[in-house]
């Protein structure tokens, strides 16, 4: 624990959580809550719902959940410490020293030492770059004409031909091999340990936050692979961080660029197109584009001009585009990638090419063209034809139209000849032909089939929390002990408790799963069984009625499958058959 329990509760409470989610998604009041799109998947429609009376949230469509600082650790990808900081400082509140020992340290909290030794790691290699062995690195950027400053302001390093220097390092300073396993930085074994990264120029990954989650290398000269990234660890997750992006979230532009590689990126920033980032030696995901839409709704997209760089834009434009993002293409020919573009012609001529970059659809037509022959008739048609259909994508007449002016002009079809084929084939086909991809099978996976037991224990739990009289209706029949899974009788205790002394706060009871254990996610559902539904009618009173028999016949099974003697099982027996003639009566409320 950092911080006593009531510093915490004190960060929390004078923290609005409609206010401080305002700052970051756009939400519109419904009924007694407020809605938006969830900022955690990807969604059309408003699922993600903001409760100012629990000051919890709640995403109907993916189950993320939470409280306000659960909030800013999830979006931000902070610690549970570096949360409360940020939150404390909007409220205005002055946090205590954290004081922890080394074994608490440890312990505690992971990802912040994970955190800490990547820092350490980044200035060792910036430090190495700079030694008498290190030289080779220095040069190898010089020679790729970054200047001391680029150098300095990407923090590169390089990581030199001793096998293990960093790992005695960091044991010199006191982590454990139980801690350096977990940064991906090395290879223990029980003959010894070993760095992951060497004889290599060393590009430190930060996240948006300026924090260093980990590395890709280049080796010098020929070896096998040529770049090498850190793996996924608790911090790093390719899927959710560019590389970049922490300089180019604050950039003016109004739009990022997209390239291929880390000196591409270094090379434009060099340049002073401080708006690049790009994917970490992974393909460009879904995730990448809900990141990107955060500072930007268009992006030009400077992948490398050979196969696999149209590949790969190919693949990228669909995902912008369900986002919501407009898409551009640069062209660089004659030359491969940006930095050898900015080398060649510079930034003035950069410049040009942003200014032309076509549109993703003119993108997409091109490359369809570039696979037939225009000499050939049969061929040219069989184009005209593919030209025709990829127009159809175009649900909107409107818009299908404009395109398909633009592409009669580009590749000299007569207007209405194009016009003709696209509505026979639009005939034929229909339009829309390539309808966007389920929203379903994007979001994250829901848990299997929901175990209607589970279902009935938070059902009971939201409707307590939300009409606290309801308690009186129910003890004496049913308490925690009747929630036999081990978190939701944790949580039930709780709630329990709080009921008694007369009042329950959700978003504080979950603050006690926040740290560590990170169970907040499955405790925020426990609270939002059925946000919409109120038990005004009678056919919800009967259903909460069921509910309470459901979870205690439950209960009682399970108690008889462990009872001890005779007079136990006896008196389970009768519990039972007490149960089957309750009446739980809901007048009054
Ligand atoms: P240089 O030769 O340094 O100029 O490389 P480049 O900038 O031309 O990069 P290249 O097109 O070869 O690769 C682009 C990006 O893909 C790199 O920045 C890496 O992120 C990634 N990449 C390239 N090669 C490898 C590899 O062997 N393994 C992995 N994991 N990633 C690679
Ligand atoms: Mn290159």
């Amino acid at each position: 624990m950092y911080y006593p329990d009531d510093v915490i509760e004190e960060v929390r409470t004078r923290n609005d959580i409609v206010d401080v989610i305002s700052q970051y998604v756009n939400l519109k009041k419904k009924g007694a809550n407020y809605f938006g799109l969830c900022p955690f998947h990807n969604e059309k429609s408003p699922s993600f719902s903001v409760s100012g009376d629990k000051q919890m949230y709640y995403c109907f469509g993916c189950g993320a959940g939470g409280n306000v600082i659960t909030f800013v650790m999830e979006y931000e990808n902070y610690s549970f410490a570096e949360a409360v900081k940020l939150l404390a400082d909007r409220a205005g509140i002055t946090l205590p020293e954290i004081t922890y020992s080394r074994e608490a340290r440890a312990l505690s909290d992971l990802k912040n030492t994970l955190l800490e030794i990547n820092r350490l790691a980044a200035n060792y290699f910036y430090y190495q770059l700079k030694q008498p062995n290190g030289r080779i690195g220095y040069e190898y950027f010089k020679n790729r004409a970054l200047a001391d400053d680029t150098i300095k302001h990407f923090g590169l390093g390089y990581a030199n031909k001793v096998s293990d220097d960093l790992y005695r390092y960091m044991r010199s300073k006191g982590y454990e091999d139980s801690i350096l396993k977990e940064t991906g930085l090395f290879f223990i074994e029980e003959r010894g340990a070993r760095d992951k990264f060497w004889n290599r120029v060393m590009f430190p990954i930060l996240d948006v936050n300026n924090r260093v989650i980990g590395f890709g290398g280049r080796v010098m000269g020929d070896g096998e692979p040529k770049y090498l990234n850190s793996p996924e660890t608790k911090l790093f997750d390719k899927s959710r961080n560019l590389y970049g992006l922490n300089f180019a979230r604050t950039s003016r532009a109004g739009y990022i660029l997209i390239c291929e590689g880390y000196m591409d990126v270094i090379a434009m920033h060099q340049a002073g197109f401080t708006n690049a980032v790009a994917s970490l030696g992974t393909a460009f995901t879904s995730q990448h584009a809900l990141l990107l839409k955060r500072y930007a709704n268009q992006v030009i997209l400077t992948y490398d001009s050979d196969g696999a760089g149209t590949k790969a834009a190919l693949r990228a434009i669909p995902i912008l585009k369900e986002a919501g993002i407009s898409v551009r293409v640069l062209n660089m020919k004659p030359y491969k990638d940006p930095d050898e573009f900015m080398k060649n012609l510079g930034k003035e001529e950069f410049q040009k090419r942003i200014d032309n970059a076509v549109n993703s659809f003119m993108f997409e037509i091109s490359v369809i063209r570039s696979q037939y022959s225009m000499q050939d008739p049969e061929s040219k048609t069989a184009f005209y034809n593919a030209a025709a259909r990829k127009l159809l994508e175009f649900p909107e007449k409107l818009e299908r139209d404009n395109y398909t002016e633009a592409v009669a002009r580009e590749y000299m079809i007569p207007l209405e000849d194009l016009k003709r084929l696209v509505a026979s084939l639009g005939g034929r086909f229909g339009t829309g032909v390539k309808p966007a991809q389920d929203e379903k099978t994007r979001i994250r996976p829901k848990k299997d089939k929901e175990d209607g037991i589970k279902k009935s224990q938070r059902l009971l739990l939201t409707w307590l929390i939300e009409r606290p009289e309801l308690l009186a209706k129910i003890d004496g029949i049913i308490g925690p002990e009747d929630f036999v899974d081990g978190l939701y009788q944790k949580v039930a205790g709780l709630v329990f408790e709080e009921l008694r002394k007369g009042k329950v706060s959700p978003a504080q009871i979950l603050n006690q799963f926040i740290e560590g254990e990170e169970q907040y996610r499955e405790v925020a559902a426990l609270f939002h069984a059925s946000l919409s539904e109120s038990l005004n009618n009678e056919e919800q009173k009967k259903a909460f009625s069921e509910t309470v028999k459901k979870i205690k016949k439950n209960s009682l099974e399970v108690q008889s499958k462990k009872a001890a003697d005779i007079a136990q099982l006896q008196k389970i027996i009768r519990q039972q058959s007490e149960l089957a003639t309750l009446q739980i009566s809901l007048d009054g409320i």
